[in-house]
């Protein structure tokens, strides 16, 4: 099968990320949200991300011009065609939603399309169980995604060989770079990133180092192009508690218990950027 025609479920910030690059790349993308004002927004976005490429001389006028007459718009996962030869599913990170989704388009769309969820911590193999699971895959780009270059490739438990080289030569079409993860909590980005965040809030919270001079080691001392606390406010403290609730109880070990700092800042409606302050005050 060739994977021509591209159905992104949900356009935020990584769905119209997600349909900005297909439709980049010559994919036909049916880009679908929840209202006609969402999917506006959507499109809005992806029109400033590709003016802002033409700003840049990365694109001309007429890639902007052929890369917008790509996207269709759909309001209602029920809208989606049955032909399309893949689904990427990019609404909120909650697991029932996703699994509505997926039931709701495995009885619509044709039986050898392959489904893949953009999750950042759901479980692969437990998205799949409900849909095609030989077909299923984790495909989780990265913020914003027309820069990101990787993709980690998640394999559930009984995704086929051939799901996984088809996803793999379409990323590389994509110009990303592709990895293979096998489906365990947090994949590798988010166990290896959010623990180090963690650890970085139990430091100060044990009063190690200033909250800037912690953020200075990393950046300084290890080349991060951000400190791990700013790093945090930028991803929202509460989906970084949530990353790190889904490491602890998804390998019962206490190594990733989440620092109490970090979930009493929660509490306070200290999520970072998006609430005004976290670890600093914006
Ligand atoms: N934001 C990040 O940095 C990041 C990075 C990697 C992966 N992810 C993952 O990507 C997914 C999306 O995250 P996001 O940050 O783009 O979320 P977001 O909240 O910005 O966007 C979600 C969008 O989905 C839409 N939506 C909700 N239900 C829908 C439905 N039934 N049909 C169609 N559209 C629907 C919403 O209207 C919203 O626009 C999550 O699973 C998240 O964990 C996020």
């Amino acid at each position: 099968m060739n994977i021509n025609k591209i159905a992104v479920i949900g356009g935020g910030t990584m769905g119209n990320g997600i349909t900005h690059v297909f439709a980049a790349k010559g994919f036909n993308v049916f880009l679908c949200e929840t209202s006609e004002e969402l999917y506006a927004k959507a499109l809005k976005t992806i029109t400033g991300n590709l003016d802002r490429q033409i700003k840049k001389n990365i694109i001309t006028d007429e890639d902007k011009v052929s890369s917008l007459s790509r996207i269709n718009k759909i309001i209602g996962v029920e809208k989606i065609p049955a032909d399309v030869d893949l689904v990427i599913e990019a609404i909120y990170e909650n697991k029932e939603a996703k699994i509505h989704i997926f039931k709701t388009l495995d009885k619509i769309v044709k039986p050898d399309s392959i489904f893949a969820s953009n999750t950042s911590s759901i479980s692969v193999t437990e998205l799949s169980s409900v849909a095609r699971a030989d077909k299923f895959i984790g495909m989780h780009f990265m913020n914003p995604v027309p820069v990101m270059k990787l993709v980690e490739i998640i394999r559930g438990y009984s995704t086929s060989d051939e799901t996984f080289s088809m996803i793999k030569d379409l990323s590389i079409k994509l110009d990303k770079e592709p990895v293979e993860v096998f489906d365990y909590p947090g994949f590798i980005s988010n166990r290896i990133l959010m623990p180090m965040i963690n650890e970085a809030i139990f430091a100060l919270m044990e009063g190690v180092a200033s909250k800037e001079d912690i953020d200075t080691v990393m950046k300084l001392g290890m080349n991060h192009p951000m400190g791990p606390l700013t790093l945090a406010d930028f991803i929202g403290l509460d989906v970084c508690l949530a990353i790190m609730e889904v490491l602890y109880n998804g390998f019962n070990d206490p190594k990733y218990r989440p620092c109490p700092l970090l979930k009493k800042m929660v509490a306070a409606g200290k999520l970072g950027r998006k609430s005004g302050e976290g670890f600093f005050k914006y």
